[in-house]
């Protein structure tokens, strides 16, 4: 009887198109689909899109569009990604579909009516970029991502978080595979035992979510919406709800390491209020990082899929994302590395493998897989090829099972290795040139043991490579390699005289303009998203806009004077007005904080060396009593690109940057609630 097998990703922000972060937690899981129905388990892969709450409200109003078909057009977008990835999901679920908004209205009534919800009001920050309230004071950032937060005080319905403190230890500890890997348990459970608060799970100052039942001045919380997507999908709460009951609880909720908290704590909460079957494992990777940061559209430091499917295909990047990062760890992408990694390892090894040997049995023996000889012919090297072999398919599943794809594939290219040596030293090319029939034989053995070892590594890298495995496994004239047991896969299947398919390259070399190739399309891209990244009216939020906002440059944030004695400009005069040219000299630009230190012997002032997409300018800033360096490392501001440089305490400032000046307050720079890319300019 087969097992079921139920994997889910999360489901994504239609804020920001897909790039190559989103590309690998979803490659990750169609690797384990695809594997799972290898070995014949009923699986079910769910993926999708998160559509609600304020953040896509403002996106959408900063696009100028409502945020339906804002969000149509991106979930349209991620999809057709998909698709062309030939990612195998099974569903694809939309927080907006009816069949979405009716599954969450019945898990709120089950929570309710079981006595987990109640009404109240809550004060507080908010940070709508992690659509997540934070525990900071009015005016201070958000600890996760460094953004401006803003206060709500609001009617509220809550839900008993803090009912479920015990029951979560008691998960945790009594299936200690809950969450993987051990690090993101242990800061689960530091974070549960430190204490849970009862969490507020409704929002009532805006509209785009999910109505509360009976209470439609509410709208249901995005993260509650969001993570009921992994039963609503299933027909939870639907008058069908079969797949609900086969498929449910998942085995894997595959997420990036940033939402461990949602996951671990609030969802099985939520589901044990419903009194609801918990998941058997969350699974956290870490992160993409580009240039040293982790990926992100708000950072403007994304690669798209796209780049690398147009140069090197599907396969080159699903297999690079696995092989390449240590699963659970930080892993940096760079198109220098990727090309090495197809090169060496695609092109080079399995490409090649397959090539030489498939071409040599088509040459050789009219491309029917040959006899090997079992007497006079054999060696122990062929022996030593087949226990290689053996062992690899055992451990590459074990690895597998424990998400380790890395090392998995290393393993499995070790058995390319070896091949690629056993063919070297026993030159088949030179057997084929004696006559003898003993030589006859030993070429028959060489060729029939690389041509197994090559099926096997096939069969084993198929859920990574899925369209080169099938390319090879046809030209090894297997047919059809979907449909192939992979929990049957043992050496000696492959069977003698089987015809090849016809014989062609897989892998073909990249030389070193792939890597500017690929570099060009993703700046060309890049340049076009800054040329058309404006500030749209009804995107600002807390954001001071350029008008409002005070410069602050090496002077105390309410004392209108500089550090220099310089007159406060005309501009700061509530009575002057100027003309759209005169604003228009001012270039305002989005920059990204590299670098921030302390300036010695001055208290009030910061170094910053800010990135502007086409250079890096150091600035001095007025901001060390409000700011501390550390959390402004990563954050985008906004400057005055065209400022005349000039010293302050010996260093140069090229630039100012853009901040609210509070009177007696400390400043608070300007930021925004949408993702800017760097160098983007205000107008
Ligand atoms: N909508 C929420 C998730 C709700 S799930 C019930 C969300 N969406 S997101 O669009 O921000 O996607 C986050 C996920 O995308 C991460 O958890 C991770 O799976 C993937 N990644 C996005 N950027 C990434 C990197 N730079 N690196 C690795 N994974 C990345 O959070």
């Amino acid at each position: 009887m087969s097992n079921k097998f139920y994997i889910t990703t999360p489901i994504y922000y239609v804020n920001a198109r897909p790039h190559i972060g989103h590309s690998y937690t979803t490659i990750a899981c169609d690797a384990i689909a695809r594997r799972h129905r290898g070995l014949g388990d009923d699986t079910w892969f769910l993926t999708g899109t998160d559509e609600h709450g304020q953040k896509i409200e403002r996106a959408a109003a900063a696009a100028q569009t409502s945020p339906q078909k804002f969000a149509d057009n991106v979930s349209a977008e991620f999809r057709a990604l998909w698709d062309r990835m030939g990612i195998t999901y099974d569903d694809y679920i939309r927080t907006t579909s009816e069949r979405h908004k009716s599954g969450v209205q019945a898990l709120w009534r089950r929570l309710r009516d079981n006595g987990y919800i109640y009404k109240g009001s809550y004060t507080g920050q908010y940070c709508v970029f992690d659509e997540m309230y934070v525990e900071v004071g009015p005016g201070e950032p958000c600890p996760e991502c460094g953004r401006p937060t803003e206060t709500i005080k609001e009617e509220n319905y809550f839900f008993k978080l803090s009912a479920f403190a015990e029951p979560l230890i008691e998960l945790y500890t009594s299936q200690p595979d809950f969450i993987r890997p051990e690090t993101r348990r242990n800061e689960v459970i530091a974070f549960v035992k430190s204490g849970l608060r009862d969490q507020s799970i409704s929002r009532s100052t805006f509209s785009w979510g999910i109505l509360v039942p009976d209470d439609p001045k509410h709208v249901i919380y995005v993260w509650f919406d969001a993570l009921a997507n992994y039963a609503t999908a299933l027909g939870y709460g639907s008058s069908d709800d079969s797949k609900f009951k086969k498929f449910w609880p998942a085995d894997v909720h595959m997420i990036g390491k940033e939402i461990v908290r949602f996951h671990c704590v609030y969802w099985p909460a939520f589901l044990m209020a419903a009194r609801l079957p918990l998941p058997k494992s969350i699974v956290a990777h870490g992160w993409l990082l580009f240039e040293e940061n982790k990926m992100s559209k708000s950072r403007g430091n994304i690669v798209r899929s796209e780049t690398i499917l147009d140069v090197l295909g599907a396969d080159a990047l699903r297999y690079f994302l696995l092989r390449e990062v240590v699963f659970g760890q930080d892993g940096s992408f760079s198109f220098d590395a990727l090309v090495q990694r197809y090169n060496s390892d695609l092109a080079n090894g399995l490409g090649n493998l397959a090539s030489r040997t498939l071409a040599m049995i088509t040459r050789y023996f009219k491309a029917e897989v040959p006899y090997p000889s079992h007497t006079a012919a054999h060696t122990p090297e062929e022996d030593l090829v087949a226990a290689l072999a053996k062992h690899t398919i055992k451990e590459f599943h074990e690895l597998f099972e424990q998400h380790q794809f890395s090392r998995a594939l290393e393993l499995a290219w070790a058995l390319v290795a070896a091949v690629d040596k056993y063919i070297v030293e026993n030159e088949p090319w030179a057997l084929a040139e004696q006559q003898d029939e003993n030589s006859r034989a030993r070429l028959a053995t060489v060729l029939y043991t690389s041509a197994e070892a090559l099926r096997i590594v096939t069969a084993l890298a198929y859920p990574v490579i899925p369209q080169a495995a099938a390319k090879i496994w046809s030209q090894l004239g297997l047919g059809d390699l979907t449909t192939f047991s992979l929990a049957d896969l043992h050496w000696g299947q492959l069977k003698l005289g089987t015809r090849l398919g016809k014989v062609e390259p897989v892998f073909p070399r990249a030389d070193k303009s792939t890597i500017e190739r690929m570099q060009q399309m993703e700046e060309k891209n890049r340049a076009g998203a800054a040329a058309s990244a404006t500030i749209a009216e009804g995107a600002k939020g807390t954001a001071a806009t350029a008008s409002q906002a005070q410069a602050v440059e090496g002077r105390t944030p309410s004392s209108p004077a500089s550090v220099e004695g310089r007159a406060p400009s005309p501009v700061h005069s509530p009575d002057a007005k100027i003309a759209i040219d005169d604003f228009a000299k001012v270039e305002l630009r989005v920059a990204q904080v590299k670098v921030a230190e302390r300036v010695k012997g001055a208290d009030k002032l910061l170094r910053l060396e800010v990135d502007l997409g086409t250079e890096t300018r150091q600035i001095l800033a007025g901001i060390a009593e409000a700011y501390t360096p550390e959390t402004l490392i990563g954050r985008k501001i906004v400057i005055v690109a065209n400022l005349a440089p000039r010293k302050l305490r010996g260093l140069e400032s090229n630039g100012m940057l853009l901040a609210a000046s509070l009177e007696g307050g400390k400043p608070v720079l300007a930021g925004f609630l949408e993702d800017v890319p760097v160098g983007a300019r205000l107008k």
